[in-house]
């Protein structure tokens, strides 16, 4: 018995996720791009964790590392203890682009395929699942539709959908809302905190948008321009995107910024040639 607890509390104590001293870079036959340099951090179990950062800062580079696709040069990246090696399925990436799905299969098969492929699930159990899920993001009455009749918002929550399907350990997302206007997006941040709060997984999110990093992650690491490196690991479990129009949040962006690129944000700063011309 006391055995027993005592593994549940070193259990407890372990990140989930470790990116030890990472660095990663392209090869291209005239010369090496350093995507990140020596960067470091920890996702907990049910960790929201965001990489934030401006556009060519490696988050990108770094999602795919963990995912299993791009070994690092320096450093290791570790789940539960072990080695990432190559691509799992305890490790599923939903992307940026609409056209993740293959568009022959229906939103029901996109969703069953990798449960059938990877976990083995027989017919009955994929479908009992997909449709499980489906429902999780209000799209079960699509099920028979094909991808090219659903709209970019709905293809995003299928993608969601299917990598949730097939519980893995971490979720990866990149920039999924990142093509979706303005209101969809807010829309999409909620019914993925609801989906969170409901399921309870643990998120890597990657998006350059100081806004979605503080009302999405429970933790945030800012990134540094090319090649990225570690600037700050901040807490962001206060902030709700019914916060956002608040004094505290507008503050806490603003210090980001200011963290990111060294300046105040332009929009809340609008003597900012005078400023930029003091410094
Ligand atoms: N396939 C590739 N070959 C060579 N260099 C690459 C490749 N992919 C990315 N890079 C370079 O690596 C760096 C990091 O790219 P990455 O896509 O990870 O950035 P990012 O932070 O995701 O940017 P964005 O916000 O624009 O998506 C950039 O300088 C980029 O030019
Ligand atoms: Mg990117």
């Amino acid at each position: 018995m006391a055995m027993h607890n005592l593994r549940v509390v070193s259990d407890r104590a372990a990140p989930l996720l470790q990116v030890d001293g990472v660095s990663l870079e392209y090869r291209t036959p005239d010369r090496i791009v350093r995507a990140t340099h020596r960067v470091s951090f920890d996702v907990q179990a049910g960790d929201r964790f965001v990489l934030l950062g401006p556009s060519g800062c490696g988050k990108s580079t770094l999602l795919k590392a963990v995912a299993g696709f791009v070994p690092p040069c320096e450093g290791e990246i570790r789940l539960e203890g072990r080695g990432v090696q190559q691509p799992g399925p305890d490790r599923i990436v939903v992307f940026q682009e609409f056209d993740q799905l293959p568009p022959w299969k229906t939103v029901v098969q996109n969703v069953m395929f990798p449960l059938r492929q990877a976990r083995g699930l027989s017919r009955a159990e994929a479908r009992e699942r997909a449709m499980d899920s489906l429902e999780k993001v209000r799209l079960a009455d699509f099920a028979d539709a094909y991808p090219h009749t659903l709209s970019g918002g709905m293809k995003q929550r299928v993608a969601i959908a299917r990598a949730l399907a097939m519980r893995p350990k971490v979720l990866l997302m990149d920039e999924p809302f990142a093509a979706l206007d303005a209101l969809t997006r807010r829309r999409m941040q909620e019914e993925l905190l609801a989906l969170w709060d409901d399921a309870g997984f643990t998120l890597l999110f990657v998006t350059h948008s100081i806004q979605e990093a503080l009302v999405v992650g429970s933790r945030i690491l800012l990134l540094s321009p090319h090649p990225g490196r570690v600037r700050a690991e901040l807490n962001s479990q206060q902030f709700t995107l019914a916060s956002q129009g608040g004094a505290e949040f507008q503050a806490a962006a603003q210090r980001i910024h200011t963290l990111l690129f060294g300046a105040p944000a332009a929009e809340a700063q609008p003597q900012r040639a005078r400023s930029v011309a003091g410094r």
